[in-house]
């Protein structure tokens, strides 16, 4: 065991005491307590690997110690090196608190997160901390006209006017009593809607499998009994057979044109989502090249095709058996492909207006699309694109957003693209997507917007352990959910580095970047915030695969898993303390589920959040919403949580 005391009196101090350990101390071994009381800080090493990397890549603690020695020079902050590995009971500062641009509140020094942290758990029904209630809202088949349920087996028809599957990404749009509520319902194959069957028979079928998928907005209020749907006339199903619209650079490209001339219809795999400072709602379209299959067997995946996963079979929903659209071998529908990927723009208070697909923030499989306002009001969106080894990218607009807005223009169709570059040192840069990129000179924009993955591929983006959800915290540092890779360093597959530390990485980290020249800029700062196999609450691992990220105005970041969780326990919802890393799990969900999607009031007294396949739809596991009653009972269906806080205060508090 090494210890290590250093006294400092202020959070510049935080610089000296990096200095010094990064210089002068090997960090080899495992990172066992750091406090600070006082002005004084410990830190204690023990010296045993933490790992099982016996090959000759890189190990986790000699990227830490080099990473350590000159990120904490460069960003004056230990905290986001060292203290990555500390747990859940690590106390420090190392980042300065600033503006939030978007809010323009200031963070506080500390957040409360009083409530009592709850175990771990395996059940049919969920869990939350004592000083917290919840109540289940708008499971599948809720009608939006508010008279109550379509019965199971419903037809394409009332699927396309009720509550989808697959509740995930979404955001609040209203007061603290009412407003629009919009919900991603991420997917919904046959055997969802269709006892007994594993796929399509027949293309009424597809079309109920179709209207499960895209955004409901739908009008909830807070009544005597709690949160209901009631009708309104701003209700809204958005599904694969909406008419869209294409916007931005790429719109009249001739790789969103088929020659069957079909209009762009349709959203799908509505995955994680944003919502912009003007009031609209962004979803973002994730894994869509699983719907699209070939019904000509001599059909070959184009290089395009190919790094996009795009396959003769697709996951299985045969939408492409039935509906030529989905059919990669007809020629007719050659560009159908091209017109998903997209970021969605939908105006929660104009039913009328069509989704508008934003063609400027590229064409990835888009997990969410997190809006900050950075210097002079130009709009940045930060994006991950899912998938082992792929991209963080950001999108910055030309212009101040008023201003196009006041001029009739949408800051999400003029600007620029990027993909990110996270060096080893713990500095990065953004490397622009489009043709004045030397790597791209050869390259159309449309081309760039269209076929982003190959585009980012050239520019020499880092490979990243699934980037999932990204939120900007009240430091102004963006946070990004890294769910796991297990191919990680595998032979074969790329190896470790800095940023994705971990060799077959199957709990996933957590990591944060701090952009120059207010979100502007071309560089900036990163370090590891949580990872996940260092966190831990009475001895055991805390989470594994973080995906749903949302960060509130006071410090606090709210972090929802989606895979294995330790002991094959629920996914659940923590909340972590930006500054100190203290982590507390308020929520569990129930087995087989994931737990998705974040909203609040703007009072933050009521949190929405989302149970996705509760019970992997099996009664047997889980009749949620309804009680459990096992096997002879309902089916699980995915619905919306609400969570309040007992004497009524803040959620997370
Ligand atoms: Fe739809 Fe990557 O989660
Ligand atoms: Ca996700
Ligand atoms: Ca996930």
């Amino acid at each position: 065991m090494l210890e290590v005391q250093v006294s400092f009196t202020s959070k510049c101090e935080s610089l000296n005491v990096a200095e010094r350990f990064g210089d002068a101390v090997p960090i080899h071994g495992r990172l066992q307590k750091l406090t600070t009381i006082e002005g004084t800080m410990t830190i204690s090493f023990e010296s045993e690997d933490i790992g099982s990397n016996n090959s000759d890549n890189r190990t986790f603690q000699d990227v830490l110690s080099k990473f350590v020695s000159r990120r904490a020079v460069l960003a004056g902050g230990l905290a986001g090196a060292a203290f990555a590995f500390a747990g859940s009971k690590v106390s420090a500062s190392g980042i300065e608190p600033t503006k939030r641009t978007a809010s323009g509140v200031v963070a506080k020094a500390r957040p409360t997160i009083g409530f009592t942290s709850i175990p771990l758990q395996n059940s049919p029904m969920p869990t939350i901390a004592p000083e917290y209630q919840f109540k289940s809202l708008i499971p599948w088949r809720t009608r939006l006209d508010g008279k109550g349920e379509f019965p199971y087996g419903l037809t394409s028809e009332q699927q396309a006017q009720s509550v989808g599957l697959g509740h995930d990404g979404m955001w609040f749009f209203g007061d603290n009593r009412k407003g629009m509520l919009a919900i991603n319902f991420e997917y919904g194959t046959t055997p969802h809607f269709a006892a007994g069957k594993a796929v399509p028979t027949s293309l009424e079928e597809v079309r109920v499998s179709q209207h499960l998928h895209g955004v409901g907005v739908m009008y909830v209020e807070k009544g005597p009994k709690g949160w209901a749907l009631k009708k309104d006339k701003r209700n809204r199903r958005v599904h694969v057979n909406t008419p869209v619209e294409f916007s931005g650079p790429a719109a009249n490209s001739a790789l969103l044109v088929n020659t069957a001339g079909n209009a762009p219809q349709g959203t799908l795999n509505n995955c994680a989502n944003g919502y912009t400072p003007w009031g609209t709602y962004l979803t973002c379209e994730e894994n869509f090249n699983g719907y699209f299959g070939a019904t000509d067997t001599s059909w070959k995946p184009s290089a395009e095709d190919a790094r996009y996963g795009v396959t003769a079979t697709g996951f299985g929903y045969d939408w492409h058996k039935y509906d030529a659209r989905f059919d990669r071998s007809q020629p007719g529908y050659a560009n159908e492909i091209n017109r998903f990927g997209w970021v969605v723009e939908i105006d929660p208070e104009n039913p009328k207006a069509k989704p508008v697909k934003r063609t400027a923030l590229g064409r990835v499989k888009h997990e969410g699309a997190d809006v900050v306002v950075g210097r002079n009001n130009r709009v940045v969106v930060y994006m991950g694109d899912d998938e082992r080894f792929d991209y963080i990218y950001k999108f910055v607009s030309a212009r101040d957003y008023k201003k196009m807005i006041a001029a009739g223009k949408s800051p999400l169709d003029e600007g620029t693209l990027y993909a990110a570059r996270f060096n080893d040192d713990g500095t990065g840069d953004w490397l622009e997507l489009s043709p004045r990129n030397p790597a791209l000179a050869s390259w159309t924009i449309d081309k760039v917007l269209v076929h982003t993955r190959l585009a980012a591929d050239l520019a020499g983006a880092t490979k990243m352990d699934r980037p999932e959800w990204i939120t900007t915290g009240a430091d102004g540092w963006q946070y990004g959910t890294l769910t796991n890779n297990s191919n990680r360093g595998r032979t074969g597959q790329p190896g470790i580095n800095a940023a994705n530390p971990i060799r077959q990485n199957t709990d996933g980290h957590i990591i944060r970047w701090k952009d120059s020249d207010g979100n502007l800029g071309g560089t900036f700062q990163w370090n590891l915030f949580l990872v996940s196999q260092e966190t831990f609450d009475e001895g055991g691992q805390m989470f594994g695969s973080p995906d749903g990220i949302w960060a509130d105005r006071d410090g606090r970041i709210f972090i929802q898993t989606d895979g294995a969780q330790p002991g094959r326990n629920n996914d659940q919802m923590l909340v972590a303390d930006s500054k100190t890393k203290e982590v507390k799990r308020i929520f569990t969900g129930v087995a087989g589920c994931e737990v998705t999607g974040v909203a609040v009031t703007p009072d933050r007294k009521t949190m929405f959040v989302n149970l996705q396949h509760p019970g992997d739809g099996d009664p047997k596991i889980s009749n949620y919403p309804a009680p459990f009653t096992g096997a002879a009972g309902p089916k699980p269906r995915d619905c919306t949580i609400v969570i309040t806080r007992k004497d009524g205060g803040i959620i997370g508090s």
